[in-house]
């Protein structure tokens, strides 16, 4: 699967960043249980992450199950968590094949001893590849991301560490989950909401956002292909002047 066409291969976004919204409301106009829903999004998982590794993504960053989400009804939030480690055992192989690196964000002290473990198994297994990096983001929040910073940065005051003037943009980013990542270049948002909700919201800071009416179980190669062009015809100026942009 090469870089399709209408995509210029050299300006593929390094980082995707991607909210896969729409799953309970996809399956409620069908007339089925939002499982169902989460199911078919499992399918648009795979495939994403196919794409997104043979077009040059470096790292591909989904927002899996935020800190929030704890508050759903305990079957669905049972039935998600019965996914995501049906997911990792099934795509092990396809990882290891395709030399993709599992990584996660979040606190995953907080999930099933059972779902942890074999993340941890699958992050340590996949170690060694360097294509695509598949970052899941579980029981993840971007404010309780940057309280466990801020907190570990006074610790670190306290204790002689560091200074309060070391504290600056490198330092706040080692102290976060994404710690090592580049920021995303491109974040995408489907099921046609047009918030952040919590993600990655110091990394995001300069990411390009693109939000789609696609629910994330439609959400697929031609969704795909279509938001990174859409990307790659954006200018990104980074607080500067197009004209500074480009005279380089
Ligand atoms: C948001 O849709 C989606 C989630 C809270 C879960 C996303 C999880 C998956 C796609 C499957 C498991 C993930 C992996 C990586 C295997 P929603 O339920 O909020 O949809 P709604 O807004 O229509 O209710």
């Amino acid at each position: 699967m090469p870089v399709p066409q209408s995509l210029d291969p050299s300006y593929i976004p390094r980082h995707v960043a991607i909210i896969m919204d729409g799953n309970g409301r996809w399956a409620k106009r069908q007339r089925k249980p939002r499982l169902f829903g989460h199911k078919v999004g499992v399918d648009s998982v795979q495939e994403i992450v196919e794409y997104a590794g043979e077009w040059g993504v470096e790292v591909l960053t989904l927002y899996a199950f935020s800190t929030e989400n704890w508050k759903r009804p305990a079957d669905e939030v049972g039935g998600l968590m019965g996914l995501l480690k049906n997911y990792l055992q099934q795509e092990l192989t396809r990882m290891l094949k395709n030399n993709i690196r599992l990584t996660c964000i979040g606190n995953i002290l907080k999930l099933p001893a059972d779902v942890r473990e074999t993340l941890q198994a699958t992050m340590q297994e996949t170690a060694g590849n360097d294509k695509l990096i598949l970052n899941l983001a579980l029981s993840y929040g971007g404010r309780a991301e940057l309280i466990r910073g801020i907190q570990n940065i006074a610790e670190e005051v306290c204790s002689g560490k560091l200074s309060s003037a070391d504290i600056d943009e490198k330092c706040i980013d080692s102290h976060l989950y994404t710690v090592g990542l580049p920021d995303p270049d491109l974040l995408i948002r489907t099921g046609g909401e047009a918030r952040l909700s919590n993600f990655l919201l110091w990394q995001a800071s300069y990411a390009e956002i693109y939000f789609t009416d696609i629910m994330w179980p439609d959400f697929r190669e031609e969704a795909f292909r279509n938001a990174i062009a859409e990307y790659q015809s954006r200018e990104r100026r980074f607080g500067k002047t197009s004209a500074q942009i480009k005279s380089g």
